[in-house]
């Protein structure tokens, strides 16, 4: 990535970016050491303090891109770099990641329009280090050091820049089909049955897989929907 910015403290690395967008360069990475509001999915709130790694990637993408693709792919990376420490993670759709059934990273992407001109994607990256207090995350928790892994947050940083580094090029040229496969691989409710809150409605089916445009293939009782976005609730 081509500059590192590190911020003892700010509100939130992606509103940093989305701030300073115009001023930095594409591949721009902002971290911090806590922020003081960390912002999650769905307005949620991402408590951000010390031990944990929060950092920004500021990307200047030729078009508008499929934003849930970028997500996938920095999900991916996230797995990668826990496999490198020994770990087996898997990804709850669209991108969060876990270990043995719990949170240990959330993704935070966002799209910013000037006026109705895309400019730019800012994609966040909250991972648990070595936090202690997870109580707050609203569901089951880990961290890398709960799991044994001792590693600073700056290495996991590295880590996951190098393998999205890697797929990015791909990913703008050819598409989701060149992760598909890694991605459905760790895939955490493949063949399972599961809800899935698609805006207000909630879809209950068969996680069947992810297509090659990277949307959740769920059999319901009506027949095969294709989901762009959502949560995997169960
Ligand atoms: C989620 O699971 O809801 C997504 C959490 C994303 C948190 C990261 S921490 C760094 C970046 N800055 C923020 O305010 N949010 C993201």
């Amino acid at each position: 990535m081509s500059r590192l910015v590190h911020l003892k403290t700010v509100d939130s690395t992606n509103t940093y970016l989305k701030m300073h967008r115009a001023d930095l360069p594409h591949a721009t990475v902002v971290y911090a050491d806590t922020q003081t509001a960390g912002r999650g999915r769905q307005d949620r709130t991402w408590v951000s303090q010390t031990g944990g790694l929060y950092f920004s990637v500021l990307l200047k993408p030729p078009y508008n891109p499929f934003l849930p693709n970028l997500t996938q792919l920095m999900a991916l990376s996230i797995c990668y770099a826990l496999e490198k420490y020994g770990l087996t993670p898997a990804v709850k759709w669209p991108n969060d990641v876990q270990v043995d059934g719990k949170k240990i990273s959330g993704i935070l992407s966002e799209a910013v329009f000037d006026k109705t001109v895309f400019q730019a994607v800012v994609l966040g990256v909250g991972i648990n280090v070595s936090q202690t207090d997870l109580e707050h995350v609203g569901q089951p928790a880990t961290s890398l050091n709960a799991l044994g892994i001792n590693v600073t947050r700056e290495e996991v940083l590295q880590d996951v820049l190098q393998f999205f580094q890697r797929g990015y090029p791909a990913l703008c040229e050819k598409g989701f089909e060149t992760i598909c496969a890694a991605y459905t691989q760790r895939f955490a409710a493949l063949g399972k049955k599961i809800t899935v809150k698609d805006g207000d409605k909630t879809i209950f089916g068969l996680a069947e897989g992810i297509s090659p445009r990277g949307t959740l293939l769920l059999r319901t009782d009506q027949g095969l929907k294709e989901i762009y976005i959502g949560d995997v609730l169960v």
